[in-house]
């Protein structure tokens, strides 16, 4: 399935880069944008960004729980990285709305 139609990204690349991003650390905190800078590309409208973060979210979490993680790591991680997710939109949404009123 396409994700980005900006870049023509699969769905099954950005997990793939994601996997290979966790390999290398599994506790790092991946964003879209480190994503995108892992395939040698670039968020354009960044309109896939909301999809690309419930993809880490879920490809983290299978990741976790296919390895020998402890229960309460995983928790806490995935609350923490939602959470950043989380402002991040709000971050975004505020960009976007101040930006409408200085047009
Ligand atoms: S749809 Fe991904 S950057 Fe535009």
């Amino acid at each position: 399935m396409l994700v980005c139609s900006c870049n023509f990204i699969s769905e099954k690349e950005i997990v793939d880069t994601i996997t290979a991003l966790l390999d290398e650390d599994c506790w790092q905190l991946i964003v879209p944008a480190k994503v995108y800078h892992a395939m040698q590309k670039r968020g354009r409208c960044c309109g896939c960004f909301p999809n690309v973060v419930d993809i880490i979210i879920r490809t983290t979490e299978k990741y976790h729980a296919a390895t020998h993680s402890t229960d309460d790591k995983i928790v806490a991680y995935i609350s923490r990285l939602k959470e950043f997710h989380e402002e991040n939109r709000r971050a975004e949404l505020e960009r976007r709305h101040q930006g409408h009123r200085a047009a």
